[in-house]
C-alpha cells in the first residue's frame, strides 16, 4: 500500500476509532488509518480531504447531529489522497473524496474514482458549471483568483481584466508564483477556454515578459512581497488574503494585507472545492447525503466561511469578503477547465511560466 504524508485530526478521539500504525521517515509522520468495519456500518462514512481548515470538522459534526452519521475524517494533501485511494482499491475505508480544485477533482474523475451520483438536491444546489456531467463530483465552495495591488507602485484600476497583466508598463512589477501551482494552471485553462489559445498564449508571454523576480512556491509569500513593495502586482486567491487579514497569519501579516487592494479581473475567474462519492464507498448513501449536506446553502455557507471561500451561490456573510467588493464570475466551467489541464501546463511551459 503507498503511504503519503497524513496530516492526523488534532482529536481523533472525536471522530471515531483510529488504528494508527504509524512511523516516521524524514521527520514526516506517516500513518495509516483503519476503520472499524465490524460497528454500524450504516452510521459511520470514511472523507478522505485535502482541505485542511479546523472548521471544517464543525460542519461534519453538525451534519452527524443532523442525520445520526458519523464522519471519520482522514486529511492529506490532494495528490497524496487520489494516489491512495486508488492504491487502496476495493479495501479504501473512503467513502467521500475532497479535493481543492478543479483540475483535480477532475483528475480523480478520469482515474475512475468516483461513482456517479445524482439528487434534486444537489441539481438545485451546485450550479451546472461547478459540478461533473456525468455526476462524479460536485463543487461546494467558490474561490476566486484576483490581482493584488500594492496602490503605491501600480494603479488599480489600470488592471481591469487578466489580459492587463500583459502590459509592458508592469516590467519589473508583476510576481507570479509558479506553473507547478494548480491554481495557476487552472487560470491559464480558463482563459483557453474563454479567449482561445492563440489570445491565451500571448497573454501569458505577455506577463512572462514582466517578471523579473523569482517565481514564488505558494500565494502567502506572494501577498507578503507585493504589501513590502517589492512586487506591485500578483495573481493569487482571494481566502489568503482574507486569512491574513483576519489576523491568522499574526499581526504582521495583518499589516501587510490591509496595505494592498484586491483587484477582481472582469470576468473572474473562479475555482472550486469539491466532493465525490469514492466509487468502492460501501455505503453510497450515507456518502451523498453528506455531500447534499455540504453543497445545501446552510451547510454550504460554512464550509466556505471555514476558509474565507465563497459559497456555490451569492456572497455569504464573510465581512472580509465583504470589503472586498463583489465580483462577475466568467462562468467557464470547471469540468472543462479540468480537462484543459495538460494543455494549460504545456502553454505555459511553452510561453516563459517558470
Ligand atoms: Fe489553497
Amino acid at each position: 500500500m503507498k503511504r503519503s504524508v497524513l496530516k492526523w485530526p488534532s482529536r481523533p478521539e472525536q471522530l471515531g476509532a483510529l488504528a494508527l500504525l504509524g512511523v516516521t521517515a524524514g521527520g514526516a509522520a506517516i500513518a495509516a488509518i483503519g476503520f472499524e468495519w465490524a460497528q454500524a456500518q450504516s452510521q459511520e462514512i470514511g472523507v478522505y480531504s485535502g482541505r485542511h481548515y479546523n472548521t471544517d470538522k464543525k460542519l461534519y459534526q453538525q451534519f452527524t447531529a443532523r442525520t445520526g452519521i458519523k464522519v471519520k475524517l482522514l486529511e492529506a494533501k490532494d495528490d497524496a489522497l487520489i494516489e491512495r485511494v486508488r492504491a487502496e482499491g476495493r479495501n479504501s475505508p473512503a467513502d467521500v473524496l475532497v479535493l481543492v480544485d478543479a483540475a483535480r477533482l477532475d483528475k480523480a474523475a478520469d482515474m475512475g474514482l468516483f461513482r456517479p451520483t445524482s439528487s434534486a438536491a444537489l441539481k438545485r444546489d451546485v450550479p451546472a458549471n461547478l459540478r461533473d456531467a456525468k455526476g462524479r463530483w460536485y463543487g461546494l465552495t467558490r474561490r476566486v483568483r484576483v490581482a493584488v495591488v500594492n496602490p503605491k507602485l501600480v494603479n488599480p484600476a489600470s488592471i481591469r481584466t487578466y489580459a492587463d497583466l500583459a502590459n509592458p508598463a508592469l516590467k519589473g512589477k508583476l510576481c507570479l508564483r509558479d506553473r507547478k501551482s494548480v491554481y495557476n494552471q487552472s487560470l491559464v485553462a480558463d482563459q483557453m477556454i474563454l479567449r482561445g489559445d492563440a489570445a491565451a498564449a500571448k497573454w501569458v508571454k505577455g506577463m512572462t515578459a514582466n517578471v523579473t523576480r523569482p517565481y514564488f512556491t505558494s500565494d502567502t509569500p506572494l501577498i507578503r512581497a507585493i504589501g513590502n513593495g517589492q512586487c506591485g502586482v500578483g495573481l493569487v486567491n482571494t481566502y489568503y488574503v482574507a486569512r491574513m487579514l483576519a489576523g491568522d497569519n499574526g499581526a504582521a501579516d495583518k499589516a501587510v494585507a490591509s496595505r494592498l487592494k484586491v483587484v477582481f479581473p472582469d470576468p473572474a475567474h473562479v475555482n472550486i472545492s469539491g466532493a465525490g462519492v469514492v466509487k468502492t464507498s460501501r455505503n453510497p448513501e450515507a456518502a451523498q447525503k453528506l455531500i447534499e449536506f455540504l453543497a445545501s446553502p446552510s451547510g454550504g455557507r460554512g464550509y466556505a466561511e471555514a476558509n474565507n471561500e465563497y459559497p456555490l451561490k451569492g456572497y455569504g456573510s464573510n465581512p472580509i469578503l465583504k470589503r472586498f467588493g463583489t465580483f462577475k464570475a466568467d462562468g467557464v466551467s470547471a469540468e472543462q477547465m479540468g480537462a484543459k489541464n495538460k494543455a494549460a501546463v504545456q502553454l505555459m511551459a511553452r510561453n516563459g511560466w517558470k
